[in-house]
């Protein structure tokens, strides 16, 4: 079997995730990386012996041995990596958030129908057994329709401060988020509208980075998303907490699972108290990647378009930019 030639675009914290699951292939190789900072191309390119590394991405995507290049740089540069790439005819894996603007996203999706490229947007949870298993739960209806799908975290946040930026990454509620609002809607179906409170805690940011927004989906089920990356210095987090409530019970997050055990267990809460563990097979966080990629590089061989799409990616957006416009007026915003 010959092996498909890919590109990494930006060599950070996401491209490991990427060059390890390529690296594990043999249907796959990866050609060349691209930083616009020479050591983070040349560290990357070091570290999972990559043969070529640049600085301009405009030279990755003209090598005629890139058929797929993955888009890993920060979100205000998505949309160049992607447009560069369906120019030079190449597939493309793009981070999540697709991009920061409706503007861009319709833009990276014309660019790749009109190339014939394959695009897909890197909304993992969508690869990840935990995950999956929540959504059959709640779509069997185990716990009764609708539900309110309860969650929240605080940090400091991410390291790169692009990310607190909020015209380079936007904060919280649209960054780390997108995978609430990519999930909500595939496992609930369209939103109807957003109430809202978001404000901005650390004062040396741009970007809201505080708050709690209730999305509310034609279906009647809600998901309620405190988050915050707002938390001083480095490495504070506040406590986590997810669950799911609906009439008929109340569903309990699994802990880690046993050591050397690949079983896992969500908790179905009945009306009496009783505890119903529900089995999944456990994957933890390389595994999701590796399947991530295992889906990429079969709809680029097999020319099928990938099960997350652009389309996706700029529904997810839409949503992003609805909590944040909900978070900064108080007002409802209807979708
Ligand atoms: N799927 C996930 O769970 C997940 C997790 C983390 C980050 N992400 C996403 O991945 C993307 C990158 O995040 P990260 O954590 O790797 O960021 P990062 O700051 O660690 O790395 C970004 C890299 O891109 C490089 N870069 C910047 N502009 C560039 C350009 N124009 N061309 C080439 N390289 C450029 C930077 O020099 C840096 O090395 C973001 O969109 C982020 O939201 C996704």
């Amino acid at each position: 079997m010959s092996s498909i030639g890919f590109g990494i675009i930006g060599c950070g914290g996401i491209s490991n995730v990427h060059l390890t699951a390529l690296s594990k292939r043999d249907d796959a190789r990866v050609v060349c990386v691209a930083d616009v900072n020479p050591e983070a191309a040349k560290a990357q390119a070091e570290r999972y012996q990559v043969a070529k590394w640049v600085t301009d991405p405009a030279e990755l995507v003209a090598m005629p041995e890139v058929q797929a290049v993955v888009v890993c740089t920060p979100t205000f540069r998505h949309a160049e990596g992607v447009l560069a790439a369906a120019a030079a005819g190449k597939h493309v894996l793009c981070e999540k958030p697709i991009s920061l603007s409706l503007e861009e996203a319709d833009q990276m999706i014309a660019a790749c129908e009109k190339a014939g490229s394959l695009f897909m947007v890197a909304f993992v949870r969508r690869f990840c057994n935990e995950w999956l298993k929540l959504r059959d739960i709640i779509r069997e209806g185990r716990l009764g329709r609708p539900v309110v799908w309860r969650t929240a975290n605080a940090s400091s946040g991410p390291a790169s401060p692009w990310f607190l930026d909020a015209e380079k990454g936007g904060g919280p509620f649209i960054d780390g988020c997108v995978h609430d609002w990519d999930f909500a809607r595939f496992t609930f179906g369209e939103p109807e509208k957003v109430v809202a409170s978001i404000s901005r805690m650390k004062e040396t940011t741009t970007a809201l980075d505080t708050g709690t927004a209730i999305v509310k989906f034609k279906s009647g089920d809600e998901i309620v998303r405190t988050w915050s990356w707002g938390l001083p210095g480095t490495a504070c987090s506040g406590q986590s907490m997810q669950d799911v409530i609906g009439p008929k019970g109340a569903l309990r997050f699994p802990g880690a699972p046993a050591e050397g055990s690949k079983l896992n267990y969500f908790y179905y809460i009945d009306g009496d108290g009783k505890e119903h563990p529900i089995e999944y097979e456990h994957t933890g966080g390389q595994e999701w990647f590796d399947a991530q990629m295992d889906h990429f590089v079969t709809c680029v061989r097999e020319g099928r378009r990938p099960c997350v799409t652009g389309e996706d990616g700029r529904n997810a957006t839409e949503l992003a930019l609805a909590v944040l416009k909900a978070g900064a007026s108080r007002e409802t915003v209807h979708l």
